[in-house]
């Protein structure tokens, strides 16, 4: 066999975004040893992409809030199909999450009274997005970083797991290679917790950076676990469209957060004229009244460019479909025109948004206090992910844990932004327990020998392509899936597309068969995204088969064919999993029955 280098741990962390960083400071607050395994440069995670700030009700700027306006929003965010009780643990736990943090060092903004700082957000009633400019997710890596590195926790940094290996039904270790030099690596592990973040690059255009190939939700489908919402993949309405350079970059939520609006090329503000049933007694039908919402007007409404992201998503391809895009594709974000309502608006758009102004001054040319930007929807997040337990997250398979993007729930049908560093801090720091419960009550797992050879071929396959010597060159077959998933699989679906789609995977299923790479291991891109490949074609073909099988329109996923939604549909969950002929099997999950004392206070909040 190959030379393998060996590590054993008591619980092994696969990602080391927010969710993997903060899982790994839990478990080894436990005394437990813990290896972190990331598969790019520590701090580099899609984390930093939630740049607007941490959901949490702490009612600092408006003192109405409380865990369940936070628990009723995100739960209509999600159009009633998130798991009601990670939805609870969520809101009830994230202002202590955010406290923490901010003990551990992280610098937030501040209200005049020294306060951590809160700001408007889509689909949340009340400024409730604790935040640091528009840096927060960096903020919080940084953080995380610099609490958890004390904690003797040991970093694999540049490591890619391809293989979970498992002890009959429970997971064992995973099997891997380190990108720099592309030796092996072995990790003997008595729990796993995979914290790999989404699928991004699994389309065109994306706010995620190379890292993003489900690679978690790929090894768990492997390992047998179930995966659930997959149809579910969020479209940010607000990424950069130009130049094609940065296209999909993000332009943060706390732009019309702090007063952005959105117009076509007419200068028309096309948000007013679609306002959703579900928030139409929360949206403001005027300029007038969403400018006081902003500026913190407790009886105002809030204005529509602060509905959800999924109907903000549309309402822009709307305008751009029907003819009334900006020159390059997308439509305006204008946050300068605040200088009509603030003589010192330039000074607080560089204060607020510093990494925007920068952004586009340095990418586009673009000064944000003088000019509108131009934006287009952006493939943000993946709602779906594998299956947990909403208290332990613990997946279907024993021993396997997942937090943060790569598990699902929380969110269910659409993610309110913020929701998402809450959820990282929430449920890293559960699965981080409950994981070193796990390893404390179970002995070590054995790994079968002759399962670490196989996964050691499949790894150099790449180099060894059966009998044909043109191969299929890698980043071609990954270009033409992501072509293929945003134009087939997109924010707008139908039938006939998506089942075009699911040929066309079988298609690129049989180039990626026989990718080569080129050259050896060491520093070796092509090798590399052979395979992330297999990854993002398992995912895309879940994407692919649960938006077949909802046969409706609920948050995030828009079917041209069925635009309402379903009854039936409305009360369960699309979970995958793989059969026992190794088939990628489809199933609805009903969903359970919300809790009498949550169902009241959602009825309040309605
Ligand atoms: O727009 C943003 O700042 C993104 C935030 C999030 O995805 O939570």
């Amino acid at each position: 066999m190959a030379q393998i280098e060996t590590h054993e741990y008591d619980v092994l962390v696969i990602g080391a975004g927010g969710a993997g960083l903060r899982a790994a400071i839990e478990a080894s607050a436990s005394g437990l040893s813990v290896g972190l395994v990331c598969k790019s440069l520590l701090g580099k995670a899609h984390t930093v992409m939630a740049e607007g700030g941490i959901a949490a009700s702490l009612a600092n700027v408006d003192q109405r809030d409380n865990w369940k306006v936070h628990f009723a929003d995100t739960m209509r965010g999600g159009q009633y199909l998130n798991n009601w009780r990670m939805a609870e643990l969520h809101a009830r736990e994230a202002p202590e999450r955010v406290r923490e943090l901010e003990a551990w060092g992280a610098l937030f903004d501040r209200t005049k009274d020294g306060r951590i700082l809160q700001r408007n957000f889509g689909g949340h009633k009340y400024p409730r997005l604790a935040h640091v400019g528009d840096r927060t997710g960096l903020e919080m890596i940084r953080t995380l970083q610099d609490h958890g590195i004390h904690q003797g926790i040991e970093v694999h940094v540049e490591c890619t797991i391809t293989t979970l290996l498992k002890d009959d039904t429970r997971v064992a270790g995973g099997f891997g290679y380190d990108r720099e030099k592309g030796r092996f690596k072995l990790f003997h592990a008595k729990a796993i917790i995979l914290a790999t973040g989404g699928i991004g690059r699994a389309y065109k255009i994306t706010s995620n950076s190379w890292e993003y190939t489900g690679d978690g939700l790929a090894l768990a489908y492997q390992a047998g676990a179930d995966l659930m919402d997959m149809e579910f993949v969020q479209f940010h309405p607000t990424g950069m469209v130009w130049p094609p350079s940065v296209q999909g970059i993000l332009v943060t939520e706390s732009v019309r957060g702090e007063g952005g609006i959105l117009l076509n090329k007419d200068g028309r503000r096309f948000m007013f004229e679609d306002i959703p049933e579900l928030y139409r007694n929360q949206t403001a039908d005027n300029e007038e009244e969403g400018w006081r919402y902003t500026q913190g007007d407790p009886d105002a409404r809030r204005p529509p460019e602060l509905l959800t992201r999924d109907h903000i998503a549309r309402c822009i391809v709307r305008e751009i479909k029907e003819g009334r895009a900006s020159p390059h594709g997308g439509v305006y974000l204008d946050i300068s025109w605040i200088k009509k309502r603030l003589p010192n608006a330039e000074e607080i758009i560089k204060k607020k948004l510093p990494s925007m102004y920068h952004q586009f001054k340095q990418l586009a040319d673009i000064d944000i206090t003088k000019e509108a930007m131009e934006v287009g929807p952006t493939t943000h997040y993946m709602m779906g992910g594998v299956r947990v337990d909403a208290d332990t997250q613990m997946s279907t398979v024993p021993g396997l844990y997942a937090a943060g993007e790569c598990a699902a729930g929380l969110h269910g049908a659409n993610r309110l932004g913020g929701n998402s560093l809450s959820d990282l801090l929430v449920f890293g720091r559960r699965a981080g327990e409950h994981a070193a419960r796990f390893a404390k009550e179970h002995g070590a797992a054995r790994i079968d020998d002759k399962r670490v050879e196989e996964a050691a071929s499949a790894v150099l396959k790449p180099f060894e392509p059966d009998g044909d010597p043109r191969g299929a060159n890698p980043f071609q077959v990954q270009y033409d899936l992501q072509e293929m998933m945003q134009k087939l699989v997109g924010i707008v679906r139908k039938e006939d597309e998506m089942r075009q789609a699911v040929d066309e995977l079988q298609k690129l299923r049989e180039r990626a068969v026989r990718v080569r790479a080129n050259g050896n291991r060491e520093y070796n891109p092509g090798w590399h995204t052979a395979l992330d490949l297999v990854n993002l074609l398992t995912v895309s073909q879940m994407i692919a088969l649960a938006a077949l099988e909802r046969k409706e329109s609920r948050g995030a996923h828009f079917r041209e064919d069925y635009p309402n939604k379903s009854d039936t549909f409305g009360k369960c969950n699309i979970v995958v999993r793989k059969d026992a002929d190794g088939r990628m099997a489809i199933s609805r999950l009903p969903t359970s029955e919300l809790r009498a004392d949550l169902k009241l206070i959602v009825e309040e909040m309605k």
